[in-house]
Formats: C-alpha cells, structure tokens, sequence
C-alpha cells in the first residue's frame, strides 16, 4: 500500500534513506569492515582481471556509470559501462580474465540476462547486484550483491537506483583493500563517510520539496530542457533527465557540460531550461563557465550546487544549494533534488507518476 502517501514513487523516495542502510548495515562489521557475504572473488581472481564491464539498461546504466568511475579509482584497471541492448551485439574482448557486473533491479530484464549468457558463454566472471531474491540474473551470476531496497513498485525507479550506487561503493572498497589499491587512510574515511550518508539523504529529502515543485511549476510548459554536468554530475544528469522524460513527458537530454559547444548549444534559446550540476569540486570552475555560455545564448539557467560555491548566484537565475558530502558521494545527494523535480512535475502536468505512459515496470521485451 501507498501507507499515506499520494504515490509510491513518492513513498518510495521516502524509503530512501532506509534502503540506503538496509544496504550497507547488512554489510559492515562493528570495525567498520566491509564484508560482502555473495562475493566470492579471492584476491588472486581480482588482480587477475585487466578489464570490468558493467553492463545494464536505462537506470541501473546510469548507476552503472558511476561504478565505473569509482571502481576505476579504487581498482586502477579499465572499467567499460554498457547499456545491454548493445553489449550483447557487440564483439566485445572478454574473457576469462574479464569481470562482467551485470546491475538490474528486477533481475529479469531481457537484454540484461542476455549480455549476463553472452559474457558467461566466453569466460568472464559474472557478478550482479540486483534487487530481487532469486531472479533469473541472481541465478546465472557467480557472485551476487543484493540492494535491500525493498519491493519497488513505481514504475520510475528511485530506491533502487541509491542503493546500486551504495553496492558500487560498497565493491570499490572491498576489492579496492583485497587487491591494496586502495590505501587504509582512504578507505577509513569512506567508510565514515558512508555511515552518515543516510542521514544526508534524509535531510535532502525534506529540504528539497518546496524547491521542487518550485521549479516543476518553472519547467512544466518548456518544450524541451536540458541537464548539464562534468564526471559524476554528468551521470546524475543523464539520470536526471531520464526521469524528468519518463515522468514529465518533456523533452529533456543530459549533456556533458564541455561537450555542448561541440553542436547541441545551438538548440539553446530564450528561456530554454538549463540545470546544471556542479558538485565535482575539481571541475567546478570548468562547469561553471559552461553556464555561462547558456546564459550568454538565453537559457534560463538553474544551478544545483553545495554552499560553498555561493559565485553561482552570479551565473544562474536561480541557485539550489544541496547538501555537502565529498564529490565521490554527491550523486547520492543530487540524485534525490532531481527525483523530486520530475514527480511534481508530472503532478502539475496531470501524469500518472505511477504508471507513466508506454512504459512497464520490468522489461522482459528485447
Ligand atoms: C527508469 C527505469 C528503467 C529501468 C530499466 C532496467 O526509471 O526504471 O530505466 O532501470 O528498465 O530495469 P532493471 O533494473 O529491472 O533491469
């Protein structure tokens, strides 16, 4: 039942923070080490790998990409994202020294197993973080991590994309210790870091509503929209505007920040939305200088970014300010702001959040 709530997807947002422990608690010991209980890779089988895959379709992709971009820094070995449909066409270089993560929610999504036998068939090592106990993923992977994200009713998914993001950190610190790639100062203090980012989202949640559907009322006639971003925020972006479309029906399409001059800025124009995330401490001067080239060309441009960077008042027409963790773990936060913006959009244009148009929960359809 929706327990109170108009929907469950928003129930379902609610549930993050809870989900988000479930994952990790089940996986932490009282000192603070990470133990994967599914896992079986041995430290001789993850030095033995020259390359990952992550392969995945629409949402748990986009999860998927931010694995790829932790697991590289902890594993310092070629991570390679991939959406399913395309994975399992392809004549990929796999092998037995090749480890295949395959991530999906329901375990059951028609490419995803598809690509999981393909990988399989040629040697690789196949482990999948999924969510349901028992799916067809769970049964073919050689090692498996669980999100306790809970049943996810809404077709929109929420908590389960948190909690793939939550087993992707999970995995780079427990592969990044076996294998020493990661220092023991660094993985202490994601490890803290991880135990408070619950709370982080529990407190997001409740400071983004009223900004939400602020902006939901802002973008709701807008033709078409665009998200920006640079590394980490370029995949949340990608996230965000897959749920904005889905949700929102209005065309949106996520760009890396820097890539935008290369063709796409010409579709900008007066008042077309642009929202920018700008987290990434490292790139944030680089990003914010893409705003301002938006804002040049017209675009009524939102700035999502932490407090220190208070300069984006003077580039954007409207700033929202999330809270801070380190840039590895601001898509945690980032995510949620723009959740909440593609729901109360499709309330003030009347959609079924639940059960957007053409749309199914699991897709067992090639
Ligand atoms: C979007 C959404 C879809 C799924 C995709 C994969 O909100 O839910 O993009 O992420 O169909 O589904 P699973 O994870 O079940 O393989």
């Amino acid at each position: 039942t929706k327990e109170g709530y108009d929907h469950f997807m928003l129930k379902e947002i609610y549930q993050q923070p809870e989900a988000v422990r479930n994952t990790l608690n089940r996986r932490l010991d009282e000192n603070g080490e990470v133990y994967l209980e599914g896992v079986h890779l041995t430290k001789e089988m993850i030095e033995s790998f020259n390359k990952i895959y992550i392969v995945a379709c629409g949402t748990a992709y986009h999860a998927g990409l931010i694995g790829k971009s932790v697991l590289e820094k902890a594993l310092k070995i070629t991570v390679i994202a991939d959406v399913a449909s395309e994975f399992r066409y392809n004549d990929n270089l796999i092998d037995e020294q090749t480890l295949v993560i395959v991530v999906s929610q329901s375990g059951e999504t028609a490419d995803t197993l598809a690509s999981l036998r393909e990988a399989k068939a040629k040697g690789a090592r196949i482990l999948s973080i999924t969510n349901v106990v028992g799916s067809a993923v769970a049964r073919e992977s050689d090692d498996l991590l669980y999100t306790w994200a809970g049943p996810e009713i809404a077709v929109a998914s929420t908590k389960a994309y948190t909690t793939q993001l939550i087993a992707f950190y999970m995995l780079a610190l427990y592969f990044g210790k076996l294998k020493g790639s990661l220092d023991a100062h660094s993985y202490k203090e994601h490890v803290i870091e991880l135990q408070s980012i619950d709370d982080s989202i529990e407190d997001t949640i409740s400071q983004s509503m009223e900004i939400a559907k602020e902006i939901a009322e802002e973008i709701k006639e807008a033709p078409s929209l665009f998200y920006l971003g640079r590394g980490l925020d370029y995949y949340t972006a990608l996230e965000a505007s897959l749920k904005l479309k889905e949700l929102s029906y209005i065309h949106a399409e996520a760009f890396a920040a820097g890539e935008l001059k290369h063709g796409t800025i010409a579709l900008i124009e007066e008042g077309t939305p642009v929202i920018t995330l700008a987290t990434q401490d490292d790139i944030y001067e680089k990003t914010v200088s893409n705003i301002k080239s938006v804002k040049a060309r017209g675009a009524y441009a939102i700035g999502i970014t932490t407090h220190k960077h208070k300069d984006m008042e003077q580039v954007c027409d409207k700033v929202i300010y999330i809270n801070t963790t380190t840039s590895t773990y601001m898509p945690l936060i980032s995510v949620i702001l723009t959740q909440l913006i593609a729901y109360y959009t499709s309330i003030a244009k009347g959609n079924d959040v639940d059960k957007p148009r053409n749309l199914a929960k699991s897709v067992t359809v090639e």
